[in-house]
C-alpha cells in the first residue's frame, strides 16, 4: 500500500470544490550526488544538496469539478490542461497527466476534477538547468494545498511539508529535496541525523557560513542533456563501479553533514569537487558511456582550481549530469570573487552567460 493512500477523500465529501493554488519551488544544486535509484523512485545512497533562489518554477493549479469545466477530458483518469510560460505544453502534459495518475490512490478526488496547471521558470528552459526538481516540488505543494482547500488541514506543518516531499519525489527524486530551504538530506544515512529514503529532511545544524552561500551558474552550454536522468539512473543498475560508488556515497553524506555542520570548507570543498568528478566519471564508464562535459566546463574548473591556488579563497565547483559548472563560494569574498567570475570564466559561457544564485529559504506558497 501507498503511503499517504487515502480512499475516502472523494469530491462528494469536500467542504468546497474549486479553487487555486500556487508555489514558488526553487532548484537545488546537489553536493552529494543522487545517482542509482530501486522500486518506487528510491535511492541507493543518501544525497545532501542546497536550495537554490534564483532559479524557481512557479506552478498555479485551478481545479473545479470535472462536469463543470467546458474543456473537460471525459476519456482520461485525468482530466488536465497544462501551460509552460503561458502557452499549451503536450510533451509536458503527458507527463504531468502519468504522474497524476498514479496519484489516484493517493488523491482518489483527482478522478473527479478538471485541473489546468500553468508552469514558469525564472531560467530559460533550454538553459541546461534542471528543472524537473522545482517544477515538480512546486506541482506536489499545489496539490497538498488543493487537498486542504479541498478537505479542510489535517496534516500539521511539518507533515504537510513531509508529504509534499514524498510526493515530489514519486515525480523526480530530486525534486523531494526542493521542499525545503537551505541544506537538504534524502536517503538513509549511517550517523545520528534523522533522514528517510522517501523524503527530504531539513538539516537542521548548518553552520551559519553556508545559509547565504553563492551559487553563480556558469552556462557553458544551452540546450537539452544529451542523457535523461531517468536513463542515467538506470544505467548504474549496470555500472561495473556501482556498489563501490554507493558505499563512497554514504561515507560522503556523512562526511559533508560534518562540513556543513563546522563550517569546515576545506573538507566541503573536497568533498564537493569529488561527487562531481564521480557523477561524470559514472557516466563516461556506462554501457553506453555519456561524456556530459564540454572542453569549456574543463577550462572552467581548471581556472576555479587555480584562482583558489592562488588567492586561497574557499571557491569550488559543482557539476550536474550537465556541462553547466555550479560555483560555489561563501558571500563574504562576493566582491573578490566576480570579478574573477566576470573576466575568466564567463568568456567560457554560452553567450558569456551565467546566473547569480544562493542559498535560500525554499519553497514559500504564492497568493
Ligand atoms: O531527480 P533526477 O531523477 O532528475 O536525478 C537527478 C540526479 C542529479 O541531478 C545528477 C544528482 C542529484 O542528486 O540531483
Amino acid at each position: 500500500m501507498i503511503r499517504y493512500s487515502n480512499p475516502s477523500l472523494k469530491l462528494e465529501n469536500a467542504r468546497q470544490n474549486s479553487g487555486k493554488v500556487a508555489w514558488r519551488s526553487p532548484s537545488n544544486i546537489a553536493l552529494v550526488k543522487y545517482w542509482g535509484k530501486y522500486g518506487l523512485q528510491l535511492p541507493r545512497n543518501p544525497s545532501v544538496s542546497l536550495t537554490l533562489s534564483a532559479s524557481y518554477t512557479e506552478t498555479t493549479l485551478a481545479f473545479l469539478p470535472r462536469q463543470q469545466a467546458s474543456k473537460a477530458r471525459f476519456d482520461k483518469k485525468i482530466s488536465l490542461e497544462f501551460y509552460f510560460e503561458d502557452q499549451p505544453a503536450p510533451a509536458f502534459e503527458a507527463k504531468i497527466e502519468k504522474f497524476l495518475e498514479s496519484l489516484l490512490p493517493i488523491f482518489p478526488f483527482l478522478a473527479d476534477l478538471h485541473l489546468e496547471i500553468f508552469s514558469h521558470n525564472s531560467f530559460p528552459h533550454s538553459a541546461g538547468i534542471a528543472s524537473s526538481a522545482s517544477s515538480m516540488a512546486a506541482l506536489a505543494l499545489c496539490l497538498c494545498s488543493m487537498e486542504e482547500v479541498l478537505f479542510g488541514t489535517t496534516l500539521t506543518q511539518d507533515d504537510f511539508y513531509q508529504k509534499a516531499s514524498f510526493l515530489a519525489r514519486l515525480g523526480s527524486g530530486s525534486a523531494a529535496r526542493s521542499i525545503h530551504g537551505r541544506a537538504v538530506i534524502w536517503g538513509k544515512t549511517s550517523k545520528q541525523w534523522e533522514t528517510s529514503e522517501e523524503w527530504g529532511v531539513p538539516f537542521e545544524a548548518l553552520h551559519p557560513i553556508f545559509e547565504d552561500y553563492q551559487d553563480t551558474i556558469l552556462l557553458i552550454h544551452e540546450g537539452e542533456k544529451s542523457v535523461s536522468s531517468r536513463a542515467g539512473h538506470a544505467l548504474m543498475n549496470q555500472n561495473p563501479f556501482s556498489a563501490i560508488r554507493y558505499e563512497q556515497a554514504h561515507k560522503h553524506a556523512v562526511l559533508m553533514l560534518e562540513a556543513l555542520q563546522s563550517g569546515d570548507l576545506e573538507k566541503f570543498i573536497d568533498i564537493t569537487e569529488k561527487e562531481a568528478f564521480v557523477l561524470h566519471a559514472l557516466m563516461m564508464v556506462s554501457e553506453p558511456s555519456f561524456v556530459l562535459m564540454k572542453p569549456n566546463t574543463l577550462r572552467a574548473i581548471e581556472a576555479i582550481q587555480f584562482f583558489r591556488q592562488q588567492t586561497q579563497i574557499p571557491i569550488c565547483f559543482t557539476l550536474d549530469a550537465g556541462p553547466n559548472v555550479h560555483i560555489l563560494y561563501p558571500k563574504s569574498y562576493q566582491e573578490r570573487v566576480l570579478p574573477f567570475i566576470k573576466s575568466e570564466l564567463a568568456p567560457l559561457a554560452h553567450h558569456s552567460k551565467y546566473i547569480l544564485d544562493q542559498v535560500s529559504e525554499g519553497s514559500i506558497a504564492l497568493d
